[in-house]
């Protein structure tokens, strides 16, 4: 039986951070609110589009997996927010790398999407269809934002992560996953009328923001990422002590807390770095893995927990073994255009229509 190592590990963080204090000139709202709520201090807001910041995560870690973008037999992209719907994502790319060989997909199931892009591209390589496979989280949910509500507009942050897999015959990789969706409760967490639903003539959608019941989606998450988690811990025959690092979805601090506490971890177990880029939804788990690694957190056969919870609403988990590498075996020095822009610049026109149609509709 063949296993898919994890080795290569890349992430792309947009420049321009926009903080708490920023937020507090527009909307109601202040640093003290959303970091105590939220553990939130800064999100980045990119000045390019998703495909870019998937290609250079990508580009990264296939650096550090030392392997040619040709040698990639599949590229799969985790996102809700495709520049394009038609073509996908994905393809474009494909088109970045110059992976010519490699077959592409998007996939959508919001922040829950990297774990289960990871899941189906491991599941490939250990039943031999493929050898080597690019699994990328990559978001801009600035754009989906409405800039005049705060209960929304705080938590949200651009970027992309990314990892290469590769067949082995060692017992590494993505080892036991446990994905599932509460579809229930779909309609709690949306982005309303994006798609055929909507009503293309005679009423055209005027805001594509995201809408959700905080409070309800708080408790599902918790709910749904300890169950995850405990079956994979339970399949995976590991007991509480055996897991080196949890590296969880980053929507909410007190959420990871909730899932610490119930796993009864020390805070140098857990993964956090929402306080950085807020949630990037698909994106926040591979970049948070990328960061644990370069900080030198993950130790060569390390047990690693991903837990995630998004909109449809699904629900994930999945228990990582590492392998031996823990070092990048080259460095790609490959960079965003420059942007010379602050990020309140950059959502200048954003900011401004959310405002004035806030305005107009009092
Ligand atoms: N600044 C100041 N006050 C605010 C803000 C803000 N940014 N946002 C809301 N408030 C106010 C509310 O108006 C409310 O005021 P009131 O008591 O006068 O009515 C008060 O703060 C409390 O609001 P709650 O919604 O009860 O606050 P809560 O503690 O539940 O936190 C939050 C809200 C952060 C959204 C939380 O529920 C949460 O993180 N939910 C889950 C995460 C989530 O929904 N993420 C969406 C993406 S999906 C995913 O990634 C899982």
């Amino acid at each position: 039986m063949k296993y898919a190592e994890i080795t290569g590990w890349g992430k792309c963080i947009p420049p321009a951070t926009l903080t708490n204090e920023d937020l507090a000139t527009f909307v109601d709202t202040s640093d003290e609110w959303i970091t105590s709520r939220t553990g939130i201090k800064a999100r980045r807001i990119s000045h390019v589009n998703t495909a870019e910041l998937a290609a250079l995560a990508a580009k990264r870690a296939l650096a550090t997996a030392g392997i040619d973008p040709e040698e990639v037999d599949l590229i799969a992209v985790a996102t809700s927010c495709p520049d394009t719907l038609i073509p996908n994502t994905s393809s474009k790319v494909q088109q970045i790398l110059g992976a010519h060989n490699a077959a592409a997909f998007d996939l959508n199931s919001a922040c829950t999407g990297f774990l289960y892009a990871l899941q189906n591209a491991t599941a490939q390589v250990r039943m031999g269809a493929i050898k080597k496979a690019i699994v990328i989280g990559a978001e801009r949910m600035s754009w989906f934002v409405n800039w005049s509500r705060r209960e929304t507009c705080v938590l949200f942050g651009d970027g992309a992560g990314a990892v290469v897999i590769e067949a082995t015959d060692k017992p590494v990789g993505l080892l036991e996953a446990k994905l599932g969706c509460d579809s229930q409760a779909r309609d709690i967490l949306e982005v309303r009328g994006f798609g055929t639903d909507m009503d293309r003539y005679e009423n055209p959608p005027t805001a594509l923001d995201i809408n959700f019941i905080g409070q309800d989606i708080f408790k599902r998450a918790v709910k749904a990422m300890g169950a995850g988690a405990t079956h994979v811990t339970e399949k995976a025959n590991l007991s509480i002590d055996d897991i080196d690092l949890l590296v969880p979805h980053q929507a909410n601090l007190r959420i990871i807390a909730a899932l610490q506490k119930q796993f009864k971890l020390a805070d140098e177990n857990v993964m956090v770095n929402i306080d950085k880029y807020g949630n990037t939804s698909a994106a926040t788990i591979p970049i948070a893995l990328c960061e644990a690694v370069e900080q030198g957190r993950v130790k060569p056969d390390a047990n690693i927990m991903t837990a995630a919870f998004g909109a449809g609403l699904t629900w994930g988990a999945g228990y990582i073994k590492w392998g031996e590498r823990v070092t990048p075996i080259a460095k790609c020095d490959d960079e965003l255009p420059a942007n010379d822009k602050t990020a309140k610049e950059l959502l200048s026109t954003a900011i401004d229509y959310c405002l004035s149609k806030q305005n107009s509709e009092q």
